[in-house]
């Protein structure tokens, strides 16, 4: 990795060789200490690409969370890099909108996502849950990413869209594709396979899919969208599609990630599993604290609207503004010892956003999702072991792995 220390101000962030081993840690670590509004001047794998403002202090990732007017998510896109996704595209997704449109949009669908709401589902969720490890029987070893986690989370978020199960493999590599579009397994095309390929691919299926409601309408989010009025007009085809895209891709994605990072966790510090073990009424905490220590997307992105000042730093209108979580929530002023795993911990962390206008709108799902996984992970397997070499998404946004094989019992 980049040599640290005296060297901070030439650091370049988002190099692949210093996510090889998952988030730079210690990198943070110094920038919150030393420099915690960091400069990267540029991001070498797209020279195309203008440099960034990393803010790694939970503080200032709050003020840059809440404060949507100075810090624009529309203007420039919502990660460091944007190469792999057409802007116009990205501006079509409410998480690629600012206020007044971005909070329209969003509430038709604050309404099916509340605590209570997303409570009503559990029992299907479960069903969801059980079933999938009930493939399992009979297996010594499987893939927790692939054999568990990936199911379950595509067909959660399939059965919110209205999409039937035979598709959901489908989708889950499409999602899969373009959101990893820079790691070599999950998008073995490269970015010229996203625009060309996966796309058009999205789109026609989507076309289908919004044809049918237009003629049938259902009680499914793809229905929602197609049939929204925003100030009297209906949504364009294009912000159907993306609609449906971003809530396809934040349902797969994350819980996912989160899942597995905790199972990993856990086999890794047995103490805390057995906590676990032996009062289940600790799972909510354990959830809480890795979606702290493991947030499944690393970062998000917002664009200064105009010169301004953060944490002493000039910040010049069109700059990128990078909002680290995965240094956020290891800010030692907020947590003691915030690199120990502990399931008693049950803290607030900035994993699903900071409190700012684009604060996840899938909270309570995940968190009921990721409960139910693990209680019933456990309740099967309370031995289960790594069982070979994980391998992680290669990528500054994705904080996630891509294999984790297990044994699932001893
Ligand atoms: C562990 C699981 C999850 C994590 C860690 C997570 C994290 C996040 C983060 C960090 C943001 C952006 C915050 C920002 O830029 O300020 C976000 C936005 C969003 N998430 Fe999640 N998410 C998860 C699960 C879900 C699920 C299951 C859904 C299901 C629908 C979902 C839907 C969304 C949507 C629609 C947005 C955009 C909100 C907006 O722009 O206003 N998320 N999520």
């Amino acid at each position: 990795m980049t040599s640290i220390g005296s060297n901070l101000d030439k650091v370049l962030v988002t190099e692949r060789d210093v996510w090889e081993d998952g988030p730079p840690h210690e990198l943070f670590r110094e920038l919150r200490a030393h420099c915690p509004v960091h400069w990267t001047s540029r991001i070498t794998e797209y020279p195309e690409e203008a440099g960034f403002w990393s803010v790694t202090t939970a503080d200032d990732v709050h003020a840059v969370s809440r404060d949507w007017q100075t810090y624009s998510s529309e203007r420039g896109g919502v990660t460091a890099a944007t190469a792999g996704f057409p802007l116009e595209l990205l501006r079509a997704m409410f998480i690629g909108m600012d206020p007044p449109k971005h909070d329209r949009i969003k509430a038709l669908f604050q309404a099916g996502f509340t605590p209570k709401r997303i409570a009503a589902h559990e029992p299907e969720i479960r069903a969801i849950v059980t079933d999938v490890l009930d493939r399992l029987e009979g297996r010594d070893e499987c893939d927790l990413v692939t054999d568990v986690a990936q199911p379950v989370v595509s067909r959660v978020i399939g059965s919110f869209m209205g999409i039937p199960p035979e598709d959901d493999a489908v989708w889950a590599n499409l999602m899969n594709s373009t959101l990893g579009a820079g790691d070599p397994d999950l998008n073995p095309a490269g970015i010229p396979g996203v625009l060309e390929k996966d796309i058009p691919e999205i789109f026609e299926r989507c076309r289908v899919m919004i044809a049918d409601r237009r003629e049938h309408p259902t009680d499914d989010l793809t229905s929602v969208l197609v049939h929204a009025e925003i100030d009297g007009q209906k949504l364009e085809e294009h912000e159907i599609v993306m609609g449906f895209f971003l809530l396809v891709a934040a349902g797969n994605d994350s819980t996912k990630a989160t899942y597995c990072s905790a199972m990993q966790a856990l086999m890794q510090h047995p103490d805390q599993r057995r906590i676990l073990l032996d009062d289940p009424s600790l799972v909510p905490s354990a959830v809480e604290e890795s979606l702290r220590m493991f947030p499944a997307f690393a970062h998000f992105r917002r664009t200064a609207t105009c010169d301004t000042e953060l944490n002493g730093t000039q910040i010049k209108e069109g700059d990128k503004v990078v909002m680290w979580y995965v240094s956020s929530d290891r800010d030692e002023t907020r947590y003691s010892e915030p690199d120990r795993f502990d399931v008693r911990r049950n803290p607030e962390h900035q994993a699903f956003g900071a409190g700012g206008r684009h604060f996840c709108l899938g909270t309570a799902l995940a968190r009921l999702e990721l409960v139910i996984l693990l209680e019933e992970t456990l309740k099967r397997y309370p031995e289960m072991q790594i069982a070979g070499a994980m391998k992680r998404v290669e990528s500054p946004f994705l904080n996630q792995l891509k294999t984790l094989p297990v044994r699932l019992s001893p």
